[in-house]
């Protein structure tokens, strides 16, 4: 009973945060909510964004601690290019390549992988595609969202 009255009060806690759903068999759906509280990508944007305040014309290089590819990018672009460039084209959030307590390290090593896959992308555009012939673009250029289109494994064949 006291299980069944704590249940239905965290049930009137959830709905009132208003971030969970009921589905038919009349079970609380809170799982999207878990996922938010462990790892809020907008208010890590948010933070990051604060922190450089002032500085987001500098080359990042210069603002963030351990910067290889981007180093003469305005430091404000970084964090569009990991949201919309990387996060959004893997279909993933920054913790795929990040430990977001500590953004300079390199323990995961799909940080790497992308900074690799951008030497890939570079190659493919400034070398490979501009020696074929005919292409209907005046520039053609591949970019993450060409392979990936929002799986971090790309496909290889029509579904
Ligand atoms: C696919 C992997 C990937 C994803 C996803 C990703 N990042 Fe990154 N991030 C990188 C790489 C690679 C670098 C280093 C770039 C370089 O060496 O020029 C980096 C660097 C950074 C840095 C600079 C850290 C420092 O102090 O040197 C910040 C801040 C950052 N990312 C924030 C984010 C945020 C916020 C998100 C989510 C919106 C995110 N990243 C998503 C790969 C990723
Ligand atoms: C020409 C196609 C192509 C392009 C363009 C491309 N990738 Fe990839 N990417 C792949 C393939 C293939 C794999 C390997 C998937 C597997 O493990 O089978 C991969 C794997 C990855 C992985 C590791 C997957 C994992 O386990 O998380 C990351 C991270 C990644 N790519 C990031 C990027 C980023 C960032 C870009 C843009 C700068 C990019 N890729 C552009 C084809 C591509």
């Amino acid at each position: 009973m006291k299980t069944l009255l704590f249940i239905t009060a965290l049930a009137a806690i959830v709905i009132a945060a208003g971030n969970s759903d009921i589905n038919e068999s009349g079970q609380i759906v809170i799982s999207s909510q878990v996922e938010q509280d462990s790892f809020n990508q907008q208010a890590a944007i948010d933070a990051i964004l604060e922190s450089i305040k002032g500085r987001e014309e500098e080359p990042a290089e210069e603002v963030f601690e351990n910067i290889q590819l981007f180093g003469k990018m305005p430091a404000g672009r970084i964090v569009r290019v990991m949201e919309m460039g990387f996060s959004r084209s893997l279909g993933v959030n920054c913790t795929h390549c990040h430990n977001p307590n500590d953004w300079a390290s390199e323990e995961k090593p799909t940080k790497q992988i992308a900074r690799d896959m951008m030497n890939l992308v570079g190659s493919i555009n400034n070398n490979l595609l501009k020696e074929i012939p005919n292409l209907e673009s005046e520039q053609p250029a591949v970019n993450c969202t060409t392979c990936h289109r929002g799986q971090v494994v790309p496909a290889t064949n029509m579904e």
